[in-house]
């Protein structure tokens, strides 16, 4: 494949990511050390544990990395890295790293915004993937990017260019996730602990609110939080269960119905201002990504919107959705091709924004 061969390396949140990509788009080893069990007793990152964490994976992340793509050094013509956004101590670790593997191997260093990651994780393709039949994102396009720091809809008029056409004025989707999938008792992370207990919904005619916040594409998931507390305080209540009673877990069905209701509006509002998005600026195919594009109701959603407008949507497999250091690569390669590279005093982004509106 033409294009560079990169090392990449992502560390900016609970994930820590190595991986090897070869022209932007084929994967040759994709490697995660996920944290999820670390965060898990506090139901939530703990900085200071995360970069900790990353410190010590990232060796043995590159070793597996490394090994299982059978590369060598002078095979490899640059590392990427994501400087930001996201938590900077975590940030540091993998920077500092790619920067000391830079040093020593004398290649160039590339900074990636986590959030270009998630929007080319698009164009990936995984070992023995045909790439002849593989869809690939056509320009311009749309892409909405839903995570656990952020959820926002841009336009895309050309390789890393983007304009914002709407964000969230609060709370990130992935972050509303997480908090009701607390509130229904269902640990962390609430995302897929969520999708998995709304299976179960038999009934779903649970209506949460939805905030469409007028014609404009921003996005607002605090209100729903707040529906939610109450909605799952009633139920708790209708079932008898005392409100100073926090043991006393809500039935198995009542939690289905309302995962199902609270996953359902998220779903509804993100596809329904996507399509209009799509619609609007004559897009030629949608990107979904970002670690809530792993939901099968929210990829189900998007794929039928855009089926309508007779477009296609990329969405990459659920592994490639959640943080991971191909994406990195994938971006990586095109900021590569642009002639950046970054300097060896490159520093931690954590509000590194993606565009402008
Ligand atoms: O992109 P990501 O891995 O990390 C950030 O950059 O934030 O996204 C993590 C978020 C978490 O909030 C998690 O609950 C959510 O993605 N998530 C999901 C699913 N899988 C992960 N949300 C809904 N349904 C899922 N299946
Ligand atoms: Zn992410």
């Amino acid at each position: 494949m033409s294009g560079p061969l990169l090392l990449s390396i992502e560390s900016s949140c609970d994930e820590t990511g190595v991986a090897v990509i070869d022209g932007g788009r084929r994967i040759l080893s994709n490697v995660v050390a996920s944290q999820v069990a670390l965060h898990a007793p506090t139901g939530g990152i703990v900085p200071e544990l995360a970069a900790r964490a990353h410190l010590r994976w990232i060796v043995p992340s590159l070793d597996e990395a490394w090994t299982a793509a059978g590369v060598d050094w002078r095979d490899i013509d640059g590392i990427a890295v994501t400087y930001g956004p996201g938590l900077a101590g975590s940030l540091l670790v993998g920077i500092n790293f790619a920067k000391a593997l830079s040093w020593v191997h004398d290649v160039p260093l590339i900074g990636v915004n986590h959030l270009e990651g998630h929007l080319y994780a698009a164009w990936l393709l995984d070992p023995g993937e045909d790439e002849t039949t593989k869809q690939e994102p056509i320009l311009p396009l749309v892409a909405t990017i839903v995570s656990g720091g952020h959820t926002f809809i841009a336009e895309m008029t050309d390789h890393l260019t983007y304009r914002l056409l709407g964000t969230t004025v609060d709370d990130a989707a992935g972050e509303a996730f997480d908090k009701v999938g607390r509130l229904l008792g269902l640990g962390y992370p609430g995302g897929p602990a969520i999708q998995k207990a709304a299976e179960g919904a038999v009934q779903r005619d649970v209506r949460f609110p939805r905030a469409w916040m007028g014609d404009s594409y921003d996005l607002s998931f605090s209100g729903l939080k707040t529906a939610a507390r109450r909605i799952v305080a009633d139920a708790r209540a209708a079932e008898g269960i005392a409100p100073d009673d926090t043991e006393t877990p809500l039935g198995e069905a009542t939690t289905a119905e309302l995962a199902w209701g609270f996953q359902d509006s998220v779903v509804d509002v993100l596809a329904t201002k996507t399509a209009r998005a799509a619609k609007e600026v004559g897009a030629r195919s949608i990107i979904l990504g970002g670690g809530v594009a792993a939901n099968s109701c929210l990829r189900e959603r998007m794929a039928a919107e855009a089926d309508t407008l007779g477009i296609p949507l990329i969405v990459p497999r659920p592994g490639l959705c959640t943080d991971n250091g191909a994406m990195i690569g994938a971006a990586g390669a095109r900021r590569f091709e642009a002639g950046e590279r970054a300097r060896l005093d490159l520093d931690a982004r954590p509000s590194l924004p993606l565009a402008k509106r």
